[in-house]
């Protein structure tokens, strides 16, 4: 029988964790008033920001794509973990320690319940990089020790870095590893072993530089590893290979030292490889990364863009270093074909003689890496000149196949600012009116399809006033308990006609009721737990982050106004239903059944009175 985690210590957990510092790690969130925070959905594209974050609450929400949940949630969806493994990640975070009971609540020594792949494979690559860095004093090392100061990267460098040093031996680390105790199946799941030709485990990485590769919280999950000597047989540089942790398409190196500047200063540099990203950080553009072993994609820019905070309204800036060479032209035009899928602008920093940044910092020192990346010009302009020179344009012929090729590139121009300036600009190198190119670009920018975007996912109907106040109740339930208690729970389901917010009102009095509950995530947590159906939790989640109608911190008042106009539909209702039935009695030959429904009646109608005067209250 596994062992569970006690429910006071995931009750802990989620007070103790601070569920805007872990979703910040996945996603830049600005502050959006009322206590909220605001991002990018990390679970579908969007280009404004929907994505809402209430830490006083614990809960996240997109209104986007309606998902949400608690800081535990976000992890079991963001990292693909359990339940489980999630509360153990955010206990390790907090310094927590869990205990484990087995079913009848007796404590266990240890948890039976064997830790997650994902979790082991991130233990043996936290247990690799310390091997491969001890490695890196080792006399052997010398000629990684060299590469790395011949480069420019003294001992702070290569330690910030974590650089380290794959021995020249067939199995050092497999056999380091498996003394930690880690299996055959993990070190080959992780890639950091493979089988020989003889069926024996031996090392990736071997008699080679290596860097470990981190995700954007810090967790190593790979390795690159580039090769010293002139008989080493393999590729300049190794890369992990794909593993449950380590997605190349995905991967950016650097993120985890660039994130929090590229959130502050909403910039981003893309370079070629490892060296250049540790010279731009060195010479103080800590906002670069890059990919590694593969070309930048779409799912790099899905990843940034949420670091970016890239919106209409953030004004970000992404710059692309290349070579000046052909393969360099080559990739920065492959990068173009992809920046539409980011907000902000793109640009482009064109190295001097073909040196990438590491190279430069070398020879010209830090200033110049720094005058490199302030020296970009937009990428649709490099773009444009690219296709300006493929055609002779001293002819007529070349002149309009210029016209026609530069269109399209002008038409994707988002700054609409921008694009009226590069037409005039683009019109006189062509010899050709403004307004000709103008009209050419309209034509294509006609023709193009306004891009998809998922329409918002739509919660009960709030237009009409009974159910505005009804969700507006739920959410001083969820947000508010000490001041909605006594009062929400007094009454009863009915009032709610949605379905949907019945739903949550039920699942309100299964956790226990609103007057016992102190705010904050586990009180959300239990309500959404309380929930017979997933769509009540999500709307849980969604009303525990949506913000209030008022201004100013609620008040019983405003509790009772609220209460009071969901319930006089419903009182109004039985009073119409009571004179009914008085209608139907004979008030001489049952006498006592008229005057008991008649005083009925009366209390009743003293009722609505007073709903109705506390329904008026002009409180929004
Ligand atoms: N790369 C790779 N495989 C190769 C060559 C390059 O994955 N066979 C990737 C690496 O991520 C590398 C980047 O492309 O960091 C840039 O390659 P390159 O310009 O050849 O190397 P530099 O970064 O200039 O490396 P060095 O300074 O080590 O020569
Ligand atoms: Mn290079």
């Amino acid at each position: 029988m596994a062992g569970r985690i006690r429910d006071a210590d995931i009750q802990l957990v989620r007070e103790r964790v601070d569920i805007a510092e872990v979703i910040g790690e996945r996603v830049t969130l600005r502050n959006a008033g009322g206590g909220n925070l605001k991002g990018l959905c990390p679970f579908h594209d969007e280009r404004s920001p929907s994505f809402n974050v209430t830490p006083a609450r614990g809960v996240y929400h997109c209104f986007g794509c309606g998902v949400g949940g608690d800081a535990i949630t976000f992890l079991t969806e963001i990292d693909g973990l359990t339940f489980v493994e999630a509360v153990e990640r955010m206990a390790a975070r907090a310094g927590l320690k869990l205990t484990y009971e087995d079913i009848d609540g007796r404590v266990q020594r240890s948890p039976s319940s064997q830790p997650g792949l994902k979790q082991r494979l991130l233990e043996a690559h936290t247990a690799a990089a310390a091997f491969y860095t001890e490695r890196l004093i080792d006399p052997e090392a010398e000629t990684a020790r060299r590469f790395l100061t011949e480069r420019g990267f003294d001992r702070d460098a290569a330690a910030t870095f974590g650089c380290g040093y794959a021995p020249d031996a067939w199995d050092a680390l497999t056999k380091h590893l498996r003394a930690k105790g880690f299996t055959a199946e993990e070190l080959t799941g992780a890639g950091l072993a493979k089988p020989s030709r003889t069926g024996n485990l031996i090392d990736r990485f071997r008699r080679r530089l290596v860097w470990p590769i981190r995700d954007s919280s810090a967790s190593t999950i790979g390795f690159g590893a580039r090769k010293l000597f002139e008989d080493d047989q393999g590729p300049k540089y190794l890369n992990t290979p794909e593993t449950p942790l380590y997605k190349k398409s995905q991967v950016l190196y650097g993120i985890d030292l660039a994130r929090r500047e590229i959130a502050k200063t909403g910039r981003v540099v893309i370079v070629e490889g490892y060296t250049d990203v540790m010279a731009c950080h060195l010479a103080g553009v800590p906002v670069a990364v890059a990919t590694c072993g593969t070309a930048f994609g779409a799912e790099h820019i899905r990843i940034l863009r949420r670091f970016l905070f890239d919106s209409e309204s953030a004004n970000g800036r992404i710059v692309f270093t290349f070579d000046g060479d052909e393969a360099g032209q080559r990739a920065a035009l492959k990068a173009f074909d992809e920046e539409q899928r980011f907000v902000s602008q793109t640009y482009i920093a064109v190295t001097p003689d073909g040196q990438d940044p590491c190279e430069l910092r070398q020879h010209k020192g830090d200033e110049a890496v720094r005058e490199l990346i302030e020296r970009h010009t937009p990428l649709v302009q490099f773009a444009l000149d690219r296709e300006i020179a493929k055609h002779d344009l001293d002819t007529a012929e070349g002149r309009l196949h210029a016209t026609r090729a530069i269109a399209p590139l002008l038409a994707r121009v988002k700054d609409r600012g921008l694009v009226d300036e590069y037409i005039g600009d683009y019109a006189g190198r062509l010899g050709k009116e403004k307004a000709e190119l103008r009209r050419a670009v309209a034509g294509v920018a006609s023709g193009q399809s306004a891009e998809e975007v998922p329409a918002p996912r739509r919660s009960p109907d709030a237009d009409s006033t009974q159910l505005r106040a009804q969700r507006e109740i739920l959410k001083l339930a969820l947000q508010h308990p000490q001041v909605a208690g006594p009062y929400f729970d007094a009454v009863d389901a009915t009032p709610f006609t949605d379905p949907n917010y019945r739903a949550v009102r039920e699942a309100v009095e299964a956790a226990g009721g609103a007057g016992k509950a102190t705010a904050g995530a586990n009180w959300i947590a239990g309500v959404s737990a309380s929930c017979a159906e997933i769509a009540a939790q999500a709307l849980v989640n969604e009303l525990a982050v949506e913000e209030l109608r008022i201004d100013r911190e609620p008040d019983a008042v405003y509790v009772r106004t609220l209460l009071a106009r969901i319930q006089r539909p419903v009182v109004e209702a039985e009073v119409a239903d009571l004179k009914r039935r008085l209608q139907r009695v004979n008030p001489s030959t049952d006498k006592d059944e008229y005057m008991s429904l008649f005083g009925k009646l009366m209390g009743l109608e003293q009722h609505v009175r007073s709903l109705r005067d506390q329904a008026a209250n002009a409180v929004e």
